[in-house]
């Protein structure tokens, strides 16, 4: 039996690395500990509770307006200890972020394997998106099982010169959470009446807008643009937008410098009404009902990575507000679309893609490219073999 540490911190990890933990907790080849750096504190609390995950250790490093230092610093002491004190046979991480880059580097230091989640997205620029890219060139290094979510990611790391027996094509797990929480959508029809009134303020004869942004590069101007343009899209008549804030405080004060009163919080105790509002504020929204949301929007605005890989599952055309993704594949496959960070040109595109049929419906298509459900158990397949 060999004891794998997961090690994660933000809630796109804890989506991500869910069905694999849950797996290879019932799966007799394996012991299962689990790490939360902490990185993300109130965002990723409800999903340990919703997948029933509790950690066996929990560096708890998050601190307001924390800096990639900070973090780092916390993730490599608190994760050196644990490896001093227990005996592991893999380090698992998922992606790009600060919290699974450390830990792949204090896992070399101790010279034990790191299995990489979700390898070989490139955007080709260090700097955007920034500092994911490092963080998964970085983590790429030191791994000595990289599991690509797709063909595409796979021959990035070919062509980087790491050894084809060593990278696998599993699809990723980000599909295989989706997957089980629409089923349970599905399987209870109470949940729906239950989410569709929370959210009854939303008028019925509006399209929905639904909108995420966090990344670091967008900070400032660039992000300030964008939601100008969302600002100018809600002066549409037909078009209303909900915007789950991500709890970073750059994006909040960039929100209220820009949307000021023409936005009205949701969650802040006072009941709200259909019509009163063009552009919705909320905190960020629990992980089924942020699925239930995707579902009943129009189209999403997004920067954000999950997002556009869960999308296209549910048949909705999604704008990236970035000026580079790493995932092109929903884009050759014409689901999703590049949209400029500048105002004028973010409103053109959007305008088009919203007024244009065509491009909407080519765009509205429910074709997946990023995976069909099974990738965790590829993966622990792999693993059993390959560690
Ligand atoms: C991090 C990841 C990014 C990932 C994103 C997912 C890095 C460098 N960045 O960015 O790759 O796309 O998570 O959301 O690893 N905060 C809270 N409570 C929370 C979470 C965040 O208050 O539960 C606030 C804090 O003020 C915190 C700030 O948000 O300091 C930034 O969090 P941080 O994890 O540093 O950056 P993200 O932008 O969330
Ligand atoms: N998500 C969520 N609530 C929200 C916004 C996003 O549950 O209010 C989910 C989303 O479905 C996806 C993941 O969080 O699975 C994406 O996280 P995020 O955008 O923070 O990070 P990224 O994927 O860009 O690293």
């Amino acid at each position: 039996m060999k004891t794998l540490l997961f090690v994660f911190g933000t809630r796109p990890e804890a989506i991500k690395c869910a069905p694999v933990v849950l797996k290879a907790q019932k799966d007799p080849r394996f012991k299962v500990l689990v790490c939360s750096t902490g990185q993300h504190r109130e965002m990723i609390r409800p999903l340990f509770d919703f997948f029933g995950i509790k950690p066996d250790f929990d560096l708890d490093l998050m601190k307001p307006g924390q800096t990639l230092v900070d973090i780092s610093m916390g993730v490599m002491s608190g994760l050196n200890k644990i490896l001093l004190e227990n005996k592991v046979d893999g380090i698992v991480v998922q992606g790009d972020t600060s919290s699974g880059f450390i830990a792949s580097l204090v896992s070399f230091y101790h010279k034990i394997p790191v299995i990489h989640i979700e390898a070989g997205l490139r955007s080709g620029d260090i700097f955007s998106p920034f500092p994911e890219e490092f963080n998964r060139k970085g983590t790429a290094l030191v791994a000595k099982i990289h599991l690509a979510p797709t063909e595409t990611a796979k021959q990035n790391l070919i062509h980087e010169h790491y050894p084809e027996k060593d990278v696998f094509v599993t699809g990723n797990t980000g599909i295989d959470a989706l997957f089980e929480v629409k089923n349970k959508i599905e399987a209870r029809p109470e949940l729906n009446a239950q989410f569709a009134d929370k959210y009854s303020f939303l008028s019925r004869d509006k399209n929905l807008a639904l909108v995420t942004v966090h990344r670091r590069e967008s900070f400032g101007e660039p992000m300030e643009q964008v939601m100008s343009g969302l600002l100018e899209l809600s002066r549409r008549n037909d078009l209303e937008l909900l915007i789950p804030l991500h709890m970073n405080p750059q994006v909040r004060a960039s929100a209220q410098k820009i949307f000021g009163d023409n936005a009205k919080w949701i969650d802040k105790g006072e009941t709200v009404k259909p019509g009163q509002s063009k552009i919705w504020l909320c905190e960020p929204v629990d992980y089924v009902p942020f699925i239930y949301l995707m579902d009943r929007a129009h189209i999403i605005i997004t920067d954000s990575g999950g997002v556009q890989e869960e999308a296209p599952s549910l048949g909705k055309p999604i704008l990236v507000a970035r000026e580079k993704t790493e995932r092109p594949e929903a884009i050759e496959a014409g689901t999703s679309m590049l949209i400029p960070l500048k105002k004028d040109e973010f409103i053109r595109v959007a305008t088009d893609v919203l007024d244009k049929k065509e491009i909407y419906q080519r765009m509205a298509q429910a074709k997946n490219p990023f995976g069909d459900g099974s990738a965790s158990e590829k993966i622990l397949d792999i693993v059993a073999k390959h560690l």
